[in-house]
């Protein structure tokens, strides 16, 4: 069950904001659909973001009727810039769109149908890149996992959030699939559910036993040692080791380091930004709606004031280890994190 497949100018994609009440899938040419699709959530987690933000742009080169190549550069161009803004903290949307943009820059003096399969093929080679690294870290992730723990982890990080295999959740179930056994134990995640929704919809098509627990829970269960192991994913991991991720994981980070339990980030490369500073992130600031109302049900008076801020930021000190498909890293994050981007033969990075 893959989040996000294209098939001859055609994306089709599973409406994740209707599970577990409907398994939906949505197919068009359309790239609009796409894009709407991001900001409301159809499509969501860090990596799928990426990969949908691409098929976009190849859903733009597939279909478009400009007849010179400038023109379809210009209207590439003008896609690109009005995606990166829909949804500004997961990195890799701007990773996906960055490398879109370099075909771009780089091929304007060749042929209109070359041009138009090049960014094509650039985005589906990024979906089967991000793929394969949600793979291998979920793997080198799923080492730290030993039989007769209780692990924690937070809103959705499963094969819908990655197009395939997940990263945090992806560790979770190849742990599983391996053998171990041990307690997993999932936050609803407030506001959207991603935990309750879909982390327990996919751990359930797993047959993978887990106890679902509010957000407000969890200090609880950590103080009773129902937990020693917290698990998460990451919407952008600076070079400093600085991870910014659902709302909610800074808390857990806190609550895993005051009780001494280890903390694990796993996310693919394509999460870490090596250039922005902690000072320029953007959190993505959401509609007050999604507060004051449960799957369209109003919860609270009307015209209440709310922040609905979507990521935290928890700081390196709180963090055990990063798991990416390259394997672990340990702090320093600043020193480490370097080396193993330094030697990526990636230059999007
Ligand atoms: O707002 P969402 O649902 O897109 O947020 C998703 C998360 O925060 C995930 O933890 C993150 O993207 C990692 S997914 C592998």
């Amino acid at each position: 069950m893959k989040a996000i497949t294209w098939n001859q100018g055609k994306v089709r994609f599973i409406d994740q904001s209707k599970l577990p009440l409907k398994l939906e899938y949505i197919e068009t040419e359309n790239p609009r659909e796409i894009v709407d699709a991001i900001r409301k959530l159809r499509i969501r987690g860090a990596p799928s973001i990426g990969v949908a933000g691409a098929l976009a742009i190849a859903l733009v080169a597939y279909h478009s009727k400009v007849e010179n190549i400038n023109n379809l550069a210009k209207e590439i161009t003008n896609w690109i810039d009005e995606i990166k803004k829909v949804r500004p903290t997961a990195r890799n949307l701007f990773y996906a769109l960055n490398r879109l943009e370099n075909i771009v820059s780089k091929h304007l003096s060749s042929d209109m149908n070359k041009f138009r399969s090049e960014i094509i093929n650039e985005a589906l080679n990024i979906m089967e890149e991000e793929c394969k690294y949600s793979k291998e870290a979920s793997e080198i992730a799923s080492q730290l996992i030993e039989n007769g723990d209780a692990v924690l982890t937070h809103c959705n990080t499963g094969p819908l959030a990655t197009v395939d295999y997940g990263t945090a959740l992806g560790a979770i179930m190849e742990a599983w699939r391996q053998g171990k056994r041990f307690k997993v134990i999932i936050t609803e995640t407030r506001p959207l559910l991603q935990g309750s929704r879909i982390t327990a919809f996919e751990l359930k098509a797993e047959r993978i036993p887990f106890t679902l627990i509010t957000d407000n829970m969890v200090g609880f269960a950590i103080q009773k040692r129902m937990i020693n192991k917290v698990i998460v994913g990451a919407d952008r991991i600076l070079h400093t080791g600085h991870v910014i991720n659902k709302i909610g994981t800074y808390t857990l980070a806190v609550l895993a380091h005051e009780h001494g339990i280890p903390f694990y980030v796993v996310a693919p490369t394509t999460t870490i930004d090596v250039s922005s500073n902690i000072e320029s992130i953007i959190i993505e600031n959401r509609e007050s709606s999604e507060v004051t109302s449960i799957m369209g049900h109003q919860i609270a008076p009307p015209d209440v004031d709310v922040w609905n801020p979507a990521f935290d930021i928890t700081p390196p000190r709180l963090v055990s280890m990063i798991i990416t498909e390259k394997g672990l890293i340990k702090p320093p994050f600043k020193r480490n994190i370097k080396r193993i981007i330094g030697c990526s033969k990636n230059p999007h990075l």
